[in-house]
């Protein structure tokens, strides 16, 4: 029986609004039972907290995306810590920096990563990453951040997060999983020019990697340059199936398995 877990997805966006009922189905049929949508601002958080109410396999992560960073107030980072608090919401996220794009202003970006970094450590909720053109900022924040206040002891080791749709060296992986963190694989992971991700893959252990689609973009080979849904997760699990020599059942059950110690999913 395969058991695929997509531990990033938009489906609150507009993109799906005409169809999202059918896209959980086509998700349900291609074998992925559970998936986690995350929020990019605080009416994406909320919308997928509704869509965690509304159906048993989905769950939430709640945080403003760095593009959004200059949206977030006093007043939206209440209403945030309210709704971390909600037994759907799993993570906090999506937060961190994004100096490709740069859609707020840096210092803006690095204020509200630090606050929804405090916000986490506060709920008790692990961290959902994105970084962009940010790597060695983004870590050393992680870094003081672990070490601040998530401490990973000998004894109780907890993870603490997921550095999503992953695109920096393997030296930079193997710094965030010593701090606990996995590394999620995305589509890119199956297009032709990805021979760095997909060696990155090979040397990584399979008990730190999640898969992900961050639907409704980056839809895997060969859907690339359509919209992204849940069920495309396969495709991902499929190419680091074969990357690593193991069946994509083995491969969507140890990624899911990963991502239920991360989330703290209770089935
Ligand atoms: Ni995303």
């Amino acid at each position: 029986m395969m058991f695929l877990t997509d531990t990033h997805t938009h489906l609150d966006f507009p993109q799906f609004k005409s169809d999202r009922e059918r896209v959980i189905e086509r998700a349900t049929t291609a074998g992925v039972r559970v998936i986690v949508d995350i929020g990019t601002d605080l009416a994406s958080s909320q919308a997928a907290v509704a869509l965690a109410e509304a159906y048993p396999q989905i769950y939430a992560a709640v945080g403003v995306h760095p593009h959004d960073a200059k949206t977030l107030t006093r007043e939206m980072l209440e209403e945030l810590t309210a709704l971390a608090g909600h037994p759907r919401v799993v993570a906090i996220g999506e937060i961190g920096l994004d100096f490709y794009r740069d859609l707020s202003p840096r210092d803006k970006q690095r204020q509200a990563f630090q606050q929804q970094l405090a916000l986490a450590s506060e709920a008790g909720k692990p961290v959902v990453i994105h970084d962009r053109d940010a790597h060695a900022e983004v870590m050393a924040t992680l870094r003081r951040w672990v070490e601040g206040s998530h401490k990973p002891s000998a004894i109780s080791y907890k993870p603490v997060g997921v550095l999503h749709c992953f695109s920096g060296d393997l030296a930079m992986a193997q710094e965030a999983i010593e701090l606990g963190f996995y590394i999620s694989i995305a589509g890119p992971v199956t297009f032709k020019n990805a021979r760095c991700l997909r060696e990155l893959v090979r040397q990584l252990p399979l008990e730190k990697l999640l898969v992900e689609t961050d639907c409704p973009y980056l839809a895997p080979h060969p859907h690339r340059g359509k919209r992204n849904e849940p069920a495309y997760v396969k495709l991902v699990a499929q190419e680091v199936a074969r990357i690593k020599g193991l069946s994509l059942e083995e491969v969507a059950r140890i990624t899911s398995g990963n991502a239920q110690a991360l989330f703290a999913l209770k089935f």
